[in-house]
């Protein structure tokens, strides 16, 4: 039995990050959210008002950001950011804080470092692409955007957090945009990645494919 990293890359709203956690809890692997670390960033930038065009203030911020999971939670630099990270305000600036290619350097270090050990699933936009390219299983998800848009309404409703679908649909348009055509990393399906259109799939389905792509991998000879 070997050890594997999985990718998932894709769009919000198709299931990612839900399909992620429980694949790896079936696998007993560690799940990594790397979407998490662009949004504690953010964060971080929102509140220390930092211009996000000075490089060089950025990259000495950066050097003093520390970034943490403990029991499915983000912590940055000790403090507990998991509910203020999926705020409207971080949505707002996500994709332009993970344009600047002075942070992709740190995180993808940071991914890469956790990474190490295999035993693996982690989502984001680049995972495939950059972050693993040798990876031993990809998957790329997608979904049509009004049955994104009510997943993420409803999970957020779950949360007791209200956002109103064109709010959210809007969001999703603009950080697709930046995210697709950045310099740097954009996403996009890694050549050896199995698209998964998840539009007429409950999670249950999502979940055992990919747990039935990996056993055969992990059992493989
Ligand atoms: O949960 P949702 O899919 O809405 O977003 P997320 O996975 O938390 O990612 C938030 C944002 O972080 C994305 O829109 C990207 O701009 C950025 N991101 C990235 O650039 N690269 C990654 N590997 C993960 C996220």
């Amino acid at each position: 039995m070997r050890k594997i990293i999985i990718t998932l890359d894709g769009y919000s709203g198709t299931g990612k990050s839900s399909t992620a956690r429980i694949v790896s809890e079936k696998l007993g692997y560690t799940y990594i959210d790397s979407g998490a670390m662009y949004r504690a960033v953010t964060y971080h930038f929102l509140n220390e008002n930092i211009n996000l065009k000075d490089t060089q203030n950025i990259e000495r911020i950066l050097r003093n950001i520390k970034i943490k999971f403990r029991k499915g939670r983000t912590f940055l630099n000790g403090q507990d950011v998991e509910d203020v990270i999926r705020s409207m305000a971080v949505n707002q600036y996500v994709s332009q804080v993970a344009a600047i290619s002075a942070v992709r350097v740190k995180l993808v270090q940071f991914q890469r470092k956790l990474g190490e050990e295999k035993g693996v699933v982690m989502d984001g936009r680049d995972i495939g692409t950059v972050v693993f390219p040798n990876a031993d299983l990809k998957l790329f998800m997608t979904a049509d955007m009004d049955i994104r848009v009510e997943r993420r309404k409803n999970q957020l409703l779950k949360k007791g957090i209200k956002e109103s679908f064109d709010d959210i649909r809007c969001n999703f348009i603009k950080r697709d945009k930046i995210d697709t055509t950045r310099e740097d990393s954009p996403l996009m399906k890694a050549e050896d990645a199995v698209e998964i259109d998840t539009t007429d799939l409950s999670l249950n389905d999502q979940v055992n494919n990919i747990v039935k792509l990996a056993e055969n991998l992990i059992y493989e000879n």
